[in-house]
């Protein structure tokens, strides 16, 4: 199933950053966080497994929208749709990755701070971006000063957002989601503590936007 980058952005109020140490992880993990609520999510390229883990989450896992963080080149990029991600999410922008995600055929969530990068992206017809990270680069009041000049432009703030700030982010008219690694952080997933991590993610899916 393809989706667009807004229908990844409009499925839930929290989208995951998953950081997957072991393989085996990877299926129960995203169906705890599904079991919750949160249908879609992000796995970070950042250990070796990581491509493996798209695949098997997007075989055995149906209800799942698997995308691939961590995007940083054009050879990740490749790597991640040949595995299978629905969508794919960089920290931040270089043209060369730009020229190949607008050309993949897979939506792309691509990270910025500033307003000049803002209008970058605006010149290549992409309006919905990452804000990260977050809570560094001046949080809510830095997201409502671009959201002045800039008001075409849809964010997913991620970086030290976190269950006390995500509802202020969700309030703000530019903002559709937020990311975040609080629903499955390393030691409910390495204690295989499924149960807690779908109530989690239910407390997340229940935020409103
Ligand atoms: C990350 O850098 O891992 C993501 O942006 C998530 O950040 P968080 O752990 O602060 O939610």
């Amino acid at each position: 199933m393809s989706v667009t980058i807004h229908q990844v952005m409009n499925t839930s109020p929290v989208m995951p950053v998953m950081v997957i140490n072991q393989i085996e992880q990877a299926v129960p993990l995203a169906r705890a966080l599904v079991e919750g609520g949160l249908k879609v999510l992000e796995i970070t390229l950042r250990t070796p497994v990581a491509l493996e883990c798209i695949r098997r989450i997007k075989g055995e896992v149906p209800d799942a929208i698997v995308g691939a963080g961590t995007i940083i080149n054009t050879q990740t990029l490749r790597q991640a749709i040949d595995a299978g991600a629905q969508f794919v999410v960089s920290p931040g922008l270089t043209p060369s990755l730009l020229d190949a995600g607008l050309g993949c055929g897979v939506p792309l969530l691509p990270g910025v701070i500033t307003p000049s990068e803002v209008m970058r992206l605006l010149e290549k017809g992409i309006t919905a971006m990452k804000f990260f990270p977050a809570e560094a680069a001046g949080g809510i009041p830095m997201l409502k000063s671009i959201g002045g000049p800039l008001p075409q432009v849809t964010f997913c703030p991620t970086g030290g957002v976190n269950p006390k700030n995500a509802p202020e982010y969700l309030a703000l008219s530019n903002v559709a989601c937020v990311g975040g690694s609080w629903m499955a952080p390393a030691d409910l997933v390495d204690a295989g503590d499924w149960a807690e991590i779908t109530r989690r993610a239910a407390g997340a899916a229940a935020l409103k936007k």
